[in-house]
């Protein structure tokens, strides 16, 4: 490791130590500090400002919104954007299927699985596909467009809904259902600040046998071995270990129970990308806990998180 890189490291070390410090609750420091029974912990300044900060960017509108900060996606983008089976995926689903995209943005991807240049370019299951599944968008917040608006209003009542106003692990999993195929294209699993929760709530939504597909930039992919050439803090998820080395996603993945994981990397991409699929294979699941470790706001956020001596609820 050259001394640059090296400062880095120490560097993104003590950020995360920082972070760490900076996120212990109060009655760590004794128990006197402890709160009274009942009253809701306040967050450090530095969590709270960071969450202000990322709100921020959900707010923005017109020509406030971030360039990097795409929420327009069309469901060709989603297609060669997620894993190649995720569009033939979709195209076998039928009208008692339901599809959840987690972080819609606009929901374009959706709108545009309803109309005929989906079938047109998916021939094979037409038939079966009939009216096609139902979905579900699910948006921090409300970015639907007129176009929503009017193709929803073609569609039979109940086959595509838009909610917003709360993250995913805001929701019951009776408020959403069972999906038979999830998505997330830059969404939460890429902004969320609790990707263990995120995991949970998602396996929880999914039914066994049913599929979720997702991505992450700026990852340490599976392939690589050891550290790779680019500097850890340019890596824009990552996870540490209690000694503080570090764990692939994909690896943190694959120790999810009764989940069946793929990982590869886009080869098309300078960026390293990282796709998933997470295929639910029985209820059971399991998801190793993250503590999160360091958040920085952007578009996607950079996170840090430490792996936990237990699973997460
Ligand atoms: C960059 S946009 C991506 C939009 C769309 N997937 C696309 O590619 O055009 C991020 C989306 O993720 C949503 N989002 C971020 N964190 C989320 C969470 N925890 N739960 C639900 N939605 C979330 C935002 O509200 C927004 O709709």
């Amino acid at each position: 490791m050259t001394t640059g890189r090296m400062r880095v490291r120490i560097m993104m070390f003590a950020a995360g130590i920082l972070a760490a410090a900076v996120c212990l609750p109060a009655f760590a420091q004794g128990t006197s500090a402890k709160p009274p029974r009942g009253v809701a912990k306040k967050p450090p300044a530095a969590v709270t400002q960071a969450r202000q900060e990322q709100a921020k960017i959900y707010e923005t509108r017109g020509e406030d919104v971030p360039a990097t900060y795409v929420t327009d996606r069309a469901l060709l983008s989603y297609g060669s954007t997620l894993l190649p089976d995720f569009t033939r995926a979709l195209a076998e689903l039928g009208p008692a299927d339901r599809w959840l995209d987690i972080g819609a943005g606009q929901g374009r991807a959706i709108l545009e699985y309803y109309g005929e240049r989906f079938d047109a370019m998916n021939p094979a299951g037409r038939e079966q596909r009939g009216s096609k599944a139902q979905s579900v968008a699910l948006s921090i917040e409300d970015r639907r467009t007129a176009e929503w608006h009017r193709i929803a209003a073609g569609l039979e009542p109940g086959k595509i809904s838009y909610l917003h106003g709360r993250r995913l692990r805001e929701y019951t999993p009776a408020e959403l259902g069972r999906f038979r195929l999830a998505s997330d294209v830059y969404g939460g699993f890429s902004y969320t600040s609790d990707l263990s929760l995120f995991m949970t709530r998602i396996l929880d939504l999914l039914e066994t046998g049913g599929s979720f597909y997702t991505l992450l930039i700026n990852v340490q992919p599976e392939t690589a071995s050891g550290r790779s050439a680019q500097s850890a803090a340019a890596f824009q998820t990552e996870i540490l270990a209690a000694d503080g080395t570090p764990v692939k996603i994909c690896a943190w993945l694959r120790q999810i129970g009764c989940a069946e994981v793929t990982c590869d990397t886009d080869p098309r991409s300078e960026t390293p990308i990282e796709r998933y699929r997470v295929r639910k294979t029985c209820d059971k699941v399991s998801v190793p806990a993250l503590k999160q470790l360091h958040f920085a706001p952007g578009t996607p956020p950079a996170r840090q998180f430490r792996l936990a001596d237990r699973t997460a609820h």
